[in-house]
């Protein structure tokens, strides 16, 4: 299943061949791994229209439906996997509310403002896999990056939150997250566990989870993040 290098992660028909074989994966954390931190950053309104970039076959949508989370929208770029997930658990599963879209999240399709809440885990560090030099990231990766943030920040309501989970080293991310079109801010929290990754949340207000390390970029929107070591490898 692991491809011969790593740039095979950059294209879609490795992820589409790919989930034709293969039924479930949870990539660097599950759901019960950063389940306290999800709803500590998550809105109290379990209601709140999110969206989950890069699902693949996890079961972080299910995993939060199964929390009560029952607006949910999950796309990937992998139509085999999209189909897979439908009669997993929409069409013959139990929960109709959990909504699938084969969808590019360098081209997505929804309006401005849609979603209350936007989740990656490990999608992004799809995008950054074959960045040769973190310090030092090359014109192409650089435009994944921000290509992907300019969609996740115009689905995203004024107010709304960007959370995140990768293995990325926070101080390699900054650079794209914290450019200054998206007018986020950056705070970060460290949790053990595994081998050590990261869950991050930008948003637009402050929780009790913003930390004294955040500081303000501007004076109508603050980002926060939060750092969390987890499981599995990427
Ligand atoms: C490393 S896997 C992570 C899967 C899942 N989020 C998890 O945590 O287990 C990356 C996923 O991102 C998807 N993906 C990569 N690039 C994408 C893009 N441009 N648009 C939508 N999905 C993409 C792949 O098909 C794959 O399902």
């Amino acid at each position: 299943m692991e491809p011969k290098e790593n740039a095979e992660y950059l294209k879609q028909e490795y992820w589409n061949e790919r989930f034709t074989k293969e039924d479930h994966y949870e990539w660097l954390v599950s759901y019960k791994d950063c389940k306290q931190q999800f709803q500590e950053a998550l809105p109290e309104d379990k209601m709140h229209r999110m969206l989950i970039i890069g699902c693949g076959n996890s079961s972080l949508g299910y995993d939060l439906w199964a929390d009560g989370y029952h607006n949910i929208d999950n796309i990937d770029y992998a139509e085999s996997v999209i189909q897979k997930m439908k009669d997993k658990y929409s069409e013959g599963g139990e929960c109709s509310e959990l909504r699938w879209e084969t969808m590019d999240m360098m081209n997505m399709t929804y309006e401005d403002g849609t979603f209350d809440v936007v989740i990656d885990k490990a999608t992004m560090d799809v995008v950054m896999t074959d960045n040769q030099d973190p310090w030092n990231p090359s014109e192409e990766v650089s435009e994944r990056a921000i290509k992907t943030l300019q969609n996740v920040f115009r689905v995203l309501k004024k107010d709304g939150m960007f959370i995140q989970i990768s293995f990325d080293q926070p101080h390699f991310r900054k650079k794209f997250l914290l450019d200054s079109q998206f007018n986020w801010e950056f705070s970060q929290k460290n949790i053990d566990h595994g081998l050590g990754y990261f869950i991050r949340c930008y948003n637009n207000r402050l929780t009790t989870l913003d930390i004294p390390t955040s500081k303000k970029r501007n004076q109508q929107v603050i980002a926060k993040s939060v750092c969390q070591f987890g499981q599995g490898v990427c």
